[in-house]
């Protein structure tokens, strides 16, 4: 059973953040900008705001994270503004404890959260050209919904979402 846990007020966002910067570098040096690769803290915040932040401990380091947002009310993203859905953000586990399942269960804290909240269906985004991580989604249920152009991004992204029953 791995340790997952919600963030709480005594988590450092400091910590929290370079662990993101950590799991997202691979990404970056695909020349992909993804807000992950180089956000502030205080972007991390905003971005948890709203939402549950769940983290994984390891050795007393933050290891893992998530965040599951509700449906929003207005989104460059049209999917994550449709009734019923919620959406994850900032996945990431930290490269040395990579492949070892804790995305997987970080994922499915996510849709437990997003069932017992009375989601339908639980949506995320990836850059087109991240084929490792839309492999990865596929084969955990999230299906191709569409595509999004975030402003400021260089790369087109896949909107993938899951049923949740
Ligand atoms: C994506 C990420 C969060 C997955 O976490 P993880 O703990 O490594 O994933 P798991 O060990 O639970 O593996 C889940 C599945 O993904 C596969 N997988 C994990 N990392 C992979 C990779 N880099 N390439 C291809 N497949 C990968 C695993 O084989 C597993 O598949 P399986 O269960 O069918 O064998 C993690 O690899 C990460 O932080 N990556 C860098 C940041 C990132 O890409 N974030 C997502 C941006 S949208």
């Amino acid at each position: 059973m791995l340790p997952i846990r919600t963030l709480q007020p005594s988590d450092s966002l400091l910590e929290l953040t370079d662990l993101i910067h950590r799991a997202y570098a691979r990404l970056g040096a695909m020349g992909l900008n993804y807000t992950a690769v180089d956000q502030s803290p205080e972007v991390t915040a905003k971005r948890i705001e709203g939402g549950q932040c769940y983290v994984v401990e390891i050795d007393s380091k933050l290891a893992g994270t998530i965040v599951v947002k509700p449906t929003y009310r207005e989104n460059e993203c049209q999917y994550f503004t449709r009734p019923g859905v919620a959406a994850v953000h900032q996945f990431a586990v930290d490269p040395r404890v990579q492949g070892k399942g804790i995305g997987r269960a970080l994922l499915q804290a996510c849709e437990g959260w997003a069932q017992e909240h009375g989601f339908r269906e639980l949506a995320m985004d990836t850059a087109e050209q991240a084929e490792h991580l839309i492999k990865l989604y596929a084969r955990l249920g999230y299906n191709h919904v569409g595509f999004v152009q975030w402003s400021g991004k260089v790369y087109r992204s896949v909107v993938l979402s899951k049923p949740l029953r």
